[in-house]
């Protein structure tokens, strides 16, 4: 009878730390005990040094579109947002190991990353553009073929001038973000930058004595932002996908981004 209790308390043990073990990922610390809802609680990973879409506020906040439109998503479905500033690159590394639930960052969906990830509905229609010098006499893209050119690493912009330069090109320079690509042709280290449409007319915006000048192209190709999961994570998407949905037909989107979209 002793020894059968004994075992039994050894099983009960084994499995708790089983339970406890399992603990961990985003998905998992963010599911309340109480609620139906798995998602009363989404981390949403981003790189904030891109505005209008985020940024930082004086009070060390992130702010912006992604943000607002998140948040919005966030209300339709019960979930509260908590934004991370975890850089670019680990946005992508840390969906896939699961300490995030998504990535809100200004995000094209591209073939590629659909490999890995998955992508909700668009939220979002942009596009790339040139940034060089006010008194630069470039005005198309193929003028930058034998050029050095700036963008952010792993971008949209990365790869449209690997497309132009070929993928090995060493007059390709990669940055961190989007702001030093554009600081780069302010230093002359680059003739060019290549970015996101609205980023690069908010920095001109925000940055009147840059220097610089934007210029459109239509060999670039359009663009959707989307918000991104770890590929086959459905019930997160139709989740985020039912709260986007409300708020592109109740208008919300549309007063976020100034811009409507199917
Ligand atoms: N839309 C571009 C891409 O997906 C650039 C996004 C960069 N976002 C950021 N928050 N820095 O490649």
């Amino acid at each position: 009878m002793f020894k059968t209790n004994k075992m039994l308390a050894a099983m009960l043990l084994i499995a708790l730390s089983v339970v406890l073990a399992a603990c961990g990922t985003a998905d998992e610390k963010t599911s309340s005990s109480t609620g139906d809802n798995k998602y009363a609680k989404l981390l949403v990973g981003t790189e904030a040094t891109f505005a209008p879409f985020e940024s930082m506020n004086d009070k060390g906040e992130i702010v912006g579109i992604d943000v607002d439109i998140m948040k919005a998503i966030g209300e339709e479905v019960g979930s509260e947002v908590e934004f991370r500033n975890v850089g670019w690159e680990p946005v992508f590394q840390q969906i896939t190991n699961g300490e995030l639930n998504l990535g809100a960052s200004g995000i094209t969906i591209t073939d590629e990353r659909k490999q890995t990830y998955d992508f909700t509905d668009p939220y979002y229609e942009a596009t790339l553009m040139i940034v060089v010098k006010e008194d630069s006499p470039i005005t198309t893209l193929d003028e930058l073929k034998d050029k050095k050119l700036s963008v952010q690493i792993n971008t949209t912009g990365h790869e449209a001038a690997k497309k132009l330069q070929g993928m090995s090109s060493s007059n390709i320079l990669a940055y961190e973000n989007q702001p030093i690509a554009f600081q780069e042709v302010i230093n002359g280290a680059t003739a060019a930058a290549i970015g996101d449409n609205a980023v690069v007319l908010e920095y001109l915006k925000n940055n009147p004595k840059s220097g610089l000048k934007a210029i459109e192209s239509d060999q670039f190709e359009k663009e959707y932002y989307g918000f991104m999961v770890k590929k086959g994570n459905t019930e997160l998407l139709d989740h985020l996908n039912e709260g986007l949905k409300k708020i592109k037909e109740n208008g919300k989107l549309e007063e976020i981004t100034g811009q409507k979209i199917d």
